[in-house]
Formats: structure tokens, C-alpha cells, sequence
């Protein structure tokens, strides 16, 4: 599978597993936890991997000015998602903020998915040969796997 293959998996994966977290009934403490903690370290490792193996690479590809904001705003949108992740970590897993916080990281994703399955991946194929996307798929799940989590 080539990097894009790869992505979608991890985006429909992720998709799946916030609308399982939905799905908990209000007992389901240990199981929330446990989920929600899935979610955000996947989250962490994909963002992190994909700036390193895609996003960097089509910034220095890209002279396009319409396609270099897309790209800064995809940046971004990690950005806003590590910064809600780190919050979330402070925050006490079983209270309304917690719950609050976390609808709207879902909400931020699956809007970040959206684009990015559209605009960021067209430019990735109209930039960047067939070969190429092929050798990234490989250093992206390598790069997943460097990255550190929190405990
Ligand atoms: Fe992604
Ligand atoms: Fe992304």
C-alpha cells in the first residue's frame, strides 16, 4: 500500500474508534479511558509521522501559493490537535470538561481528515511520482513507530 493508502487506513481507524468512544454507555469507565488514551497516542504518532515523511516533503515540492496555505493550514490543524491532546492529559478523564474537550477533538479531526484526504492528497499525486509514494509508505509506519507517547 502507498503512503495515501496508509493515511486513509489510520484516518478510517480513528474515525471508528471516536464513534465507538460515542457509543460508551456512562458506566464504561476503565473502557473509556483506555480508548480515549488509544485515540490520542494514534493521533500523536500519525500527525507527527505524517508532517515527517509527507507534509515536509510537498512544502519543498510545492511553489503553488494556493497549495503552500493548504499545507500551512494543514500544519496547523495538527498543531490545535497536539495542543487539545496535552490539554486533555491534564484534565481528569471522567469529568464533563474531559468529555467536552474530547467531542471537540473529535469534531477537529474528522474536519482535518476531510480536507486532508481532499486537497492534501490530490497535490500528493499531482507532486509526487507513483514510485515515490510507494517508498514513503514504509518510512511512514517506521516514523510512527519512533514516536514517543505519554505514559
Ligand atoms: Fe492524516
Ligand atoms: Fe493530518
Amino acid at each position: 500500500m502507498d503512503i495515501l493508502g496508509l493515511i486513509k487506513r489510520d484516518h478510517d481507524e480513528v474515525k471508528a474508534l471516536f464513534k465507538e468512544f460515542e457509543g460508551l454507555g456512562p458506566n464504561a469507565h476503565v473502557t473509556r479511558a483506555k480508548l480515549a488514551k488509544k485515540i490520542m497516542d494514534s493521533l500523536v504518532k500519525h500527525d507527527e509521522a505524517e508532517e515527517q515523511t509527507l507534509y515536509d516533503l510537498l512544502k519543498e515540492r510545492t511553489e503553488e501559493t494556493d497549495e503552500r496555505v493548504k499545507l500551512f493550514e494543514a500544519y496547523t490543524e495538527h498543531e490545535m490537535a497536539s495542543a487539545l491532546i496535552k490539554s486533555l492529559h491534564e484534565t481528569d478523564g471522567e469529568s464533563e470538561e474531559f468529555l467536552g474537550k474530547f467531542s471537540a477533538l473529535q469534531e477537529a479531526v474528522e474536519h482535518h481528515i476531510k480536507d486532508e484526504e481532499g486537497y492534501v492528497h490530490k497535490f500528493a499525486r499531482e507532486v509526487l511520482e507513483k514510485d515515490e509514494l510507494e517508498q514513503l509508505g514504509p518510512e511512514f509506519e517506521s516514523a510512527k513507530k519512533q514516536i514517543a507517547v505519554p505514559n
